[in-house]
């Protein structure tokens, strides 16, 4: 198939959106028209008050009854919604299907952000029972907007979706990015995106193949992908979760493909499962994908599954729950690979240009302040800083606790008083690090008044504690650096 190919002809897709602007069908319209008590309904998936507050089937309500209740409408009512675009290409292009005398949705279509729609297939929850295609296009899922979220939206000449799916990650790329270019393996993802870029006026390059092979021999300045992450035997049923490689291979493949797929400075974040394997350090097992890639790496662990909870997700994602022997199958596998548990998180890679880079593998399981690309993009900005100082820099530089830092103590009572056991400091900001710290540490960040520089700093401190000023400044060295990088203490501007 051509990327091109959509849903609907080129005018249809324009009669699309006119009917869907002249309804009102936005978030905003929904939410002004159903009111808060129905609105708050809709998210426990309960419609009574939404069909009640419809039941007028005016062009809104019934495409509210239609995409967001996931009922069956009468034809006319359908026609007038739909109007101009003809009920019979809507039909012909899957957007609707009949049952009995009426129309139901044949696909899923919400509005997005301020002024966006998306369809995608409709989701597993609104036909409860029926399994998923194999080719099933998934509509905007927790893992799309952990991405969208993570993603550092700078300015960018262009941009790379691998596994666009219905275009979420596109919609967003086109904000900032001069061009994007967006890939998929399966025709019916990228027939909704082609559909989803026209009605939303955008222009995308789509591409179909596996993986980086649409676009051997390209570099971009951002890739993004939320790619089929999930590890397990290789078995492929579903295209949007399946990747067909062996365990964590596709996250393990992606990275190995990112020198060649990123201009310099270029950045590339993708979402990624790894597997916690008996014996084995899983952030040294991450980590090696890096090793000699070139990249600056930071890889943030957000959550840790138990096998079995882990498949029990992702098969009942797909309505698979009842299928026992795919779940043992599932289990076996894990269990002869001696997988304790499975990490899901962010990876975001630099091409630095550097032959020393920096490589981090982090647990961060903590609710960060959103959105994260903010404080991923900030991170690289703080390691640019830290490369392009020498320690003598360091030294002659003040620095400024951030705002918002807490320390948390646990003391024990003794016989002389009591004994502090633990310190740790806690950021209420951002990415939220807490951690332990030494008496050193605290008196770092308790000095960093902003006013000082870090050497003067270290004078007052080797006078107190009547050490070496020149051995103090070589201790203190990495710990500001790390401090620097967690966002810990800022450098104040002269
Ligand atoms: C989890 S969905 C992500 C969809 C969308 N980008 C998002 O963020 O919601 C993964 C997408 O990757 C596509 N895909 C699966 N295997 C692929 C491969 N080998 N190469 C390229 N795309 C692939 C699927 O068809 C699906 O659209």
């Amino acid at each position: 198939m051509d990327g091109n190919d959509m849903l609907l002809s080129p005018a249809g897709v324009d009669q699309l959106r006119t009917a869907l602007t002249s309804a009102g069908y936005t978030s905003t319209g929904i939410a002004d028209r159903l009111g808060p008590g129905a609105t708050s309904g809709l998210a426990r998936n309960d419609f009574r008050a939404a069909l009640r507050a419809t039941e007028e089937r005016d062009p809104l309500a019934t495409l509210i009854r239609l995409f967001v209740c996931a009922q069956t409408e009468p034809e006319e009512a359908v026609r007038a919604a739909f109007a101009p675009l003809p009920l019979a290409e809507a039909l012909a292009g899957g957007l609707l299907e009949r049952v009995g005398d009426g129309l139901r949705q044949g696909v899923d279509l919400e509005p997005y952000g301020d002024s966006w729609w998306v369809l995608s297939d409709v989701p597993a929850s609104a036909r409860p029972g029926q399994p998923l295609a194999a080719d099933h296009v998934l509509g905007i899922g927790g893992a799309t907007t952990t991405l969208v979220g993570a993603t550092v939206r700078r300015p960018v000449g262009s941009a790379l979706d691998l596994g666009t799916g219905s275009g979420v990650q596109a919609l967003h790329l086109a904000e900032h990015a001069r061009s994007v270019t967006a890939t998929d393996v399966s025709d019916r993802s990228l027939r909704f995106a082609a559909t989803n870029a026209a009605l939303n006026g955008h222009t995308w390059e789509l591409l179909k193949g596996d993986l980086v092979g649409p676009v051997a021999g390209r570099r971009f300045d951002l890739v993004v992908s939320n790619p089929p992450f999930v590890v397990g035997p290789g078995t492929t049923t579903h295209s949007y979760r399946d990747s067909g490689r062996v365990g964590d291979g596709i996250a393990a493949e992606l990275a190995a493909a990112a020198p060649t797929l990123l201009t310099e400075g270029g950045t590339m974040q993708y979402l990624a499962n790894w597997l916690h394997v008996a014996g084995e350090d899983w952030g040294e097992r991450v980590a090696g994908w890096f090793a000699g890639t070139g990249l600056d790496a930071w890889v943030i662990q957000r959550e840790v599954a138990d096998p079995m909870a882990y498949v029990d997700l992702w098969l009942a994602d797909a309505s698979e729950a009842a299928d026992p022997h795919r779940m043992a199958a599932w289990l076996d596998w894990f269990d002869a690979q001696k997988v304790e548990a499975v990490g899901f998180g962010v990876v975001n890679l630099r091409r630095g240009g550097h032959t020393d880079p920096v490589l981090r593998v982090e647990d961060l399981r903590q609710a960060v302040q959103p959105p994260m690309g903010e404080q991923i993009a900030a991170w690289f900005d703080r390691q640019d800083w830290l490369r392009a100082r020498d320690g003598e820099a360091l030294l002659a530089t003040r620095f400024r606790a951030v705002d918002g830092l807490k320390l948390r103590q646990e003391a024990s009572m003794g016989d002389e008083g009591w004994a502090v056991d633990r310190q740790v400091l806690v950021q209420s900001h951002g990415l939220r690090w807490s951690e332990e710290v030494d008496p050193l540490v605290l008196a770092l960040v308790g000095g960093a008044n902003g006013q000082v520089p870090l050497r003067e700093q270290l004078g007052v401190l080797a006078l107190a504690h009547d050490v070496p000023a020149d051995d103090l400044a070589e201790a203190a060295g990495p710990i500001i650096a790390h401090l620097v990088e967690r966002g810990v203490i800022a450098p104040v501007a002269d």
